[in-house]
């Protein structure tokens, strides 16, 4: 074989490996700070960010939507207390989901507040 038809076989084969990955999910390939369910899932440098992104410019301030209240450690932890908040993000029957109006938080960002949850809710 000449080197130019090696060269070829070289790239096809780079090609298809790279375009293989192409439909994994995003979060396992380009795993982010958001987004790592990994140890002990702090309130303050994780959970926080995910709902400050995604929650609290309906649920906070004087009149926040449904009557729902986000935005501190005391209401975050109220509503993660009484299910609502995971009922909401996860899409199960009985809670309407959340975000309104927006896509749901991907796997991991339930996961990573399912932990945290499941963990006592702590304000670490
Ligand atoms: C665009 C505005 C908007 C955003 C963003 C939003 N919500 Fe809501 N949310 C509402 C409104 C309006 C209601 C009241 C109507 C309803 O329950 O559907 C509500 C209701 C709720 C309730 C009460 C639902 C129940 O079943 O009792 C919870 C809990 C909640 N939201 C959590 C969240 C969480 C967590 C996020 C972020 C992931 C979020 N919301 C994002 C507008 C929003």
């Amino acid at each position: 074989m000449n080197s130019r038809i090696i060269k070829l076989v070289v790239l096809l084969i780079g090609f298809a490996g790279f375009s293989s990955c192409y439909y994994d999910k995003a979060d396992t390939l380009y795993p982010s700070k958001t987004c790592d369910t990994s140890g002990t899932i702090s309130y303050a440098q994780k959970v926080v960010l995910l709902l400050q992104q995604q929650c609290y410019s309906c649920h906070s301030g004087g009149s926040p939507s449904g009557g729902i209240a986000m935005g501190t450690y005391t209401t975050d932890k109220a509503i993660a207390v009484n299910g609502k908040l995971y009922g909401s993000i996860s899409h199960a029957s009985g809670y309407s989901p959340m975000p309104q109006g927006a896509a749901k938080m991907t796997d991991c960002q339930i996961a990573t507040i399912k932990k945290w949850i499941d963990a006592g809710s702590l304000n670490n």
